[in-house]
């Protein structure tokens, strides 16, 4: 298997998913081929969840990584899960129009670009 894709299944064994019991893994692929990886992590507030890929994205700017190549995102549910809409917000800002693959357990896969996922986004183009 593609090693972003094995690395997002192994982190997804690290989620904080108490309350929802559904565990997500995110890696990320940064221009010189490091692999930044996040997990989810919930708080009993619930609101303050951080959805895995925020982290991997966050985890990856503070390390000093400015350009991606794409992120793979792991999760148990039947149909490959999509980022959620405040994670497409952030990959778009970071990440741009980066390939977004998708991995359930059973190794099956999808692929999208940011484009189709997140179309006319609002990004820095509006603040010139
Ligand atoms: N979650 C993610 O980590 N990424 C997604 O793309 C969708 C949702 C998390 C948030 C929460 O911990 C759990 O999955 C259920 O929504």
């Amino acid at each position: 298997m593609d090693e972003l894709l094995a690395a997002a299944l192994q982190v997804r064994e690290n989620a904080f998913a108490p309350y929802s019991n559904f565990r997500v893994g995110a890696a990320l692929e940064d221009e010189s081929g490091r692999v930044h990886t996040g997990c989810n992590v919930e708080n009993s507030t619930y609101g303050l969840t951080v959805c895995a890929e925020r982290v991997a994205v966050f985890k990856a700017i503070s390390e000093g990584a400015r350009r991606f190549r794409r992120i793979a995102v792991a999760a148990g549910a039947a149909t490959p899960t999509p980022p959620c809409g405040a994670c497409r917000q952030i990959l778009w800002e970071f990440c741009g129009d980066i390939e977004v693959v998708l991995v359930n357990l059973k190794g099956e896969t999808k692929s999208y670009r940011m484009s189709e996922l997140f179309p006319r986004p609002f990004d820095d183009s509006f603040l010139r």
